[in-house]
């Protein structure tokens, strides 16, 4: 039931026409990710310094480890971040709704190709909404050396911040 929730709630916002073939500088294109918007939600969570409304979600393979309770994702693991800004709900203020899509960024597993990275490759699409396109984030590699930097803080959680949310 909640499932069916989630997956209808990201079909409908997901972002029509995303640009696959762009590719970030870690040789990773947005169409690794395409059919995201059925994927499973892991979590949401709201960051209170950006004002941003962000789902998690993950393919089969990600899910799968979460719910064993593996300490390593498997290789073919992808977990995508979508952050939303927020508007108010016009029928009922109180309630805070997705607005605009910001950015989507995801982390893929790949023991052998990203071993110097924790085994993750990652990618950045941000939306600009005045254009109405996607751009890729940074211009090299050593860009995105700062998402593995940041998530070497949880190195014990293979890299990964986001625990999958109970559904019960
Ligand atoms: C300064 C710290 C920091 C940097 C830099 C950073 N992240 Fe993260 N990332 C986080 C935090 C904290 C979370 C979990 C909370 C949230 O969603 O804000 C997260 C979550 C994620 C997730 C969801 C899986 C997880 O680990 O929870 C993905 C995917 C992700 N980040 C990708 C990226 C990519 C791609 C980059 C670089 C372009 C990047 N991050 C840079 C801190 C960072």
């Amino acid at each position: 039931m909640r499932k069916a929730f989630f997956g209808a709630l990201l079909t409908g916002l997901a972002f029509a026409g995303e640009p696959w073939d762009l590719e970030a500088p870690t040789g990773l294109k947005f169409g690794l990710i395409k059919g995201y918007e059925n994927w499973h939600v892991v979590a949401t969570h709201f960051r209170t310094d950006k004002n941003e409304l962000r789902y998690i979600i993950g393919n089969d393979k990600a899910v799968e480890a979460y719910k064993k309770g593996m300490k390593k994702f498997p290789d073919g693991a992808i977990l995508v971040k979508i952050g939303y800004s927020l508007k108010k709900n016009p029928a009922w203020e109180a309630s805070l709704e997705p607005d605009v899509i910001q950015r989507v960024e995801f982390m893929v597993k790949d023991s052998k190709r990203f071993k110097d990275t924790g085994g993750w490759g990652f990618a950045r699409f941000v939306y600009d909404a005045k254009t109405g396109k996607y751009k890729v984030f940074g211009k090299s590699a050593q860009d995105y050396m700062q998402c593995f930097s940041c998530h070497k803080l949880v190195e014990k959680k293979d890299y990964v911040f986001t625990d999958y949310v109970r559904r019960r």
